[in-house]
């Protein structure tokens, strides 16, 4: 298996509003390719490494105000530039299967979209710091109301992006699917408001098909 990161291995991204189940399907997705004999890494942003765990407990928890857009880019684009050197490229490198839950498309949306209009800022820092995509992304898409019920049912104190609303929710929904049509060449969208069985074979058919 050669992807076009020039690596062995296959980089999956899961995206979608909070409470999307994406954590819930990237679980089952590591577990399902395991049992079938592959190497898999299971990550998240922010996070994935030692000091992007610790950018991410500044950036998910205090007031919703607590950063400006502007930092807040900076601050998530840190944790993963942390998050490539440490765990995903070495991973790819030795062929394995990473699957992370969120990557650069959510800091288009989130800090590019989600108070004013960044893009042009997020997308320059991205191609200087971080410069690659994901293979595969599999976006997670349902009602933005639903999707914030479940999120708030987990009761966490990293809420800082969920207390921004559903408005904030109903434009990042839109904003995903946009960068679905703009990026068709990895997006494939997955339609999220069904039970977790249903979602998750179309989730392990579409990985899958790039695993041959
Ligand atoms: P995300 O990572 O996208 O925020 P999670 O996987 O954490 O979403 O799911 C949010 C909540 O919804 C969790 O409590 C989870 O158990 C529940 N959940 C996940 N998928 C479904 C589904 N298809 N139907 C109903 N509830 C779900
Ligand atoms: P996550 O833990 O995936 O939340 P959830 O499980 O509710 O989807 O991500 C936490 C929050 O971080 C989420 O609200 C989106 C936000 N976020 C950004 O604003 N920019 C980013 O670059 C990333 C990766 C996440």
């Amino acid at each position: 298996m050669t992807t076009k990161n020039g690596a062995k291995g296959l980089f999956v991204s899961f995206e979608g509003i909070d409470g999307s189940g994406k954590s819930t399907q990237a679980r089952l997705l590591a577990e399902a390719l395991q049992k079938a004999g592959r190497d898999v890494v299971l990550t998240r942003e922010p996070g994935g490494s030692p000091g992007a765990e610790e950018i991410r407990a500044l950036v998910l928890q205090g007031d919703p105000d607590r950063w400006s857009a502007e930092t807040e880019l900076l601050l998530f684009t840190a944790a993963r530039r942390d998050h490539l050197e440490r765990t995903i490229r070495p991973a790819l490198a030795a062929g394995k299967v990473v699957i992370c839950d969120r990557f650069a498309d959510s800091t288009r949306m989130y800090q590019g979209l989600s108070r004013g209009d960044l893009r042009a800022k997020v997308d320059a820092l991205h191609d200087l710091m971080i410069g690659m995509e994901p293979d595969l992304t599999l976006l997670f898409d349902m009602d933005p109301s639903a999707g914030l019920a479940r999120a708030k049912s987990r009761a966490t104190v990293e809420e800082r992006f969920e207390d921004f609303g559903v408005g904030l929710q109903e434009k990042m929904r839109a904003g995903f699917l946009a960068l679905a049509d703009e990026f068709s060449d990895r997006f494939e969208v997955i339609d999220a408001a069904r039970d977790i069985d249903a979602i998750f074979s179309d989730a392990l058919a579409r990985v899958s098909a790039r695993l041959t």
